[in-house]
């Protein structure tokens, strides 16, 4: 297959945001690799969510700079109105831009649904779903008024999937995927495009989940399969401005990318409206080899009047 040409950011501003370590880290390294001048926004707090230090956006920053490129750190947090506003003005302020952002930032509190408490619930929806509201609504509303931008905004295969201990994670993932969805569609008009990845690499958060054995010092691509560096080729062009993609959720993980969907099948229309009628029917309802995409939520309506006659 032939290869477009460079994909470049000169001239592009663009905020990462738990740019300190793991996947934000590469993101913001080889998007100012290719031109972009970059905020690397991080917390500098634990997998968990405790603590905070300005060295791991610090060295990125001057991992960038000595390799020619721009960036200013930002150590907010976006888990907080105040932390999400100043990362976008950082932007704002120094280059006098958003083009666009990567919401990336995150922790874990892995617990057994039985065992999860309402702050490790909170916790995780503060940094994640919150998070995500926090820094994209600053950058939303000026890309509005401004022609548009790219935002990529972080999901998981857990939370797509399902996986064991991870309730608190996955509420807050797909609140994401939700809040995706609709600012596609509101931001459609004003030329702003958000799509969610779901990535999976080797980072010092799936070493605390038990995906490999310690956080370790990322390799190249083409030696490490986990390597951050096989995700970053997607997200680099969900940023960039010829993305043709908007409101959709990609994966990437070991080189594989893919595209998840929300489906629906032909399902079974009910010939009388008892539980009964769909204990009869179990097979067919469920049958997953009739899957199709709806665009939206006017789209299902659609499907819902063609199959039942149904008019709004
Ligand atoms: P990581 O722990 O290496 O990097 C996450 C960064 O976010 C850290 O540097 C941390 O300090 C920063 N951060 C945490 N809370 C913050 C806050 N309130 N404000 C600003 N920065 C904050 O983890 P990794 O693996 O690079 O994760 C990046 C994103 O990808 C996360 O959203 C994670 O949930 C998601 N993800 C990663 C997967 C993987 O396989 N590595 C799998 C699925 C999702």
């Amino acid at each position: 297959m032939s290869e477009n040409p460079e994909m470049r950011f000169d001239g592009k501003v663009v905020v990462v945001t738990g740019a300190g370590n793991g996947l934000g880290r590469d993101y913001a390294l080889q998007l100012a690799a290719r031109g972009a001048k970059v905020i690397v926004n991080d917390l500098g707090g634990s997998t968990d969510g405790i603590g905070n230090d300005q060295a791991a956006a610090a060295r990125v920053v001057e991992q960038i700079r000595s390799n020619g490129g721009e960036a200013v750190a930002s150590f907010d947090s976006v888990a907080t109105e105040e932390g999400g506003a100043a990362i976008i003005r950082a932007a704002i302020d120094t280059w006098g831009r958003v083009d666009a952002v990567i919401a990336n930032a995150g922790i874990l509190r892995d617990k057994s649904f039985a065992k999860l408490t309402p702050p490790e619930l909170d916790a995780l929806l503060d940094v994640h779903l919150r998070g995500t509201f926090f820094t994209v609504h600053p950058a939303f509303t000026w890309m509005r008024e401004n022609g548009g931008g790219n935002v990529v905004v972080t999901a998981s295969p857990s939370a797509l999937f399902g996986a064991f201990g991870q309730s608190n994670y996955c509420a807050a993932k797909l609140g994401i995927v939700g809040m995706m969805q609709v600012m596609a569609i509101e931001g459609a008009k004003a030329g702003i495009k958000v799509n969610a990845l779901a990535p999976t690499a080797a980072t010092r958060l799936t070493a605390t989940a038990g995906m490999s054995d310690a956080p370790r010092e990322p390799l190249p691509p083409e030696q490490d399969p986990m390597s951050t560096g096989r995700v970053s080729p997607l997200v680099l062009a969900l940023a960039h401005e010829s993305c043709p993609a908007s409101g959709e959720i990609f994966n990437a993980g070991c080189g594989w990318i893919s595209r998840a969907v929300i489906a629906v099948n032909e399902g079974v229309m009910l010939d009388s409206f008892t539980p009964e009628a769909v204990a009869a029917q179990w097979d067919a309802l469920r049958d997953p080899s009739t899957l199709s995409v709806p665009q939206n939520a006017t789209d299902y309506w659609h499907m819902i009047q063609a199959r039942t006659g149904a008019q709004g």
